[in-house]
């Protein structure tokens, strides 16, 4: 790859610090550092750099997303349950106006009623869901490969 790496922003909402002891035969075993480490090692071999980030708040999250105008190409997020609750999130998404992955580790098609409606799945560029820890490996190659062609 030539010139400037890609600058993506990975974020990930509620309880998702949790993962590897949370409902494992729901959300899997991989740790949220582990699957930091993956993505390290995948955008770099995409040519990206990576702004990995957690939090539980909603409005920590809403302030990341504001904070990334000018200086991020590309959000990936999985908003966990704030998917399905948070206009505050959608509404972020939409004032950067950058392109979005939307990510999650479960199928949320499969589950429970109220995980099937997500706030964010009509304004992303795609959601991967179902693939576990894959999902984020699959978005930043979705993610690159859509740069590279914009
Ligand atoms: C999740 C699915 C959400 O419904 C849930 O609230 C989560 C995780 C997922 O990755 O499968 O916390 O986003």
């Amino acid at each position: 790859m030539s010139g400037k790496p890609w600058r993506i922003l990975m974020l990930n909402g509620p309880n998702l610090n949790l993962l590897g002891r949370r409902e494992p035969a729901v959300y899997g075993a991989t740790t949220l550092d582990e699957i930091e480490r993956d993505c390290r090692v995948v955008a770099a071999e995409w040519g990206a750099d990576l702004d990995f980030f957690q939090s539980n708040h909603e409005g920590v999250l809403v302030d990341r997303i504001g904070a990334a105008l000018g200086h991020v190409d590309l959000i990936i997020i999985n908003p966990a349950a704030l998917t399905h609750t948070s206009v505050a999130i959608r509404d972020a998404l939409l004032a950067v106006g950058l392109p979005v992955i939307e990510v999650h580790l479960s199928n949320i098609y499969r589950r429970e009623p109220f995980r099937h409606h997500s706030h964010v799945a009509d304004i992303a560029l795609g959601q991967i869901s179902g693939f576990g820890a894959l999902g984020y490996r699959l978005a930043i190659e979705a993610g690159v490969r859509h740069l590279q062609k914009s």
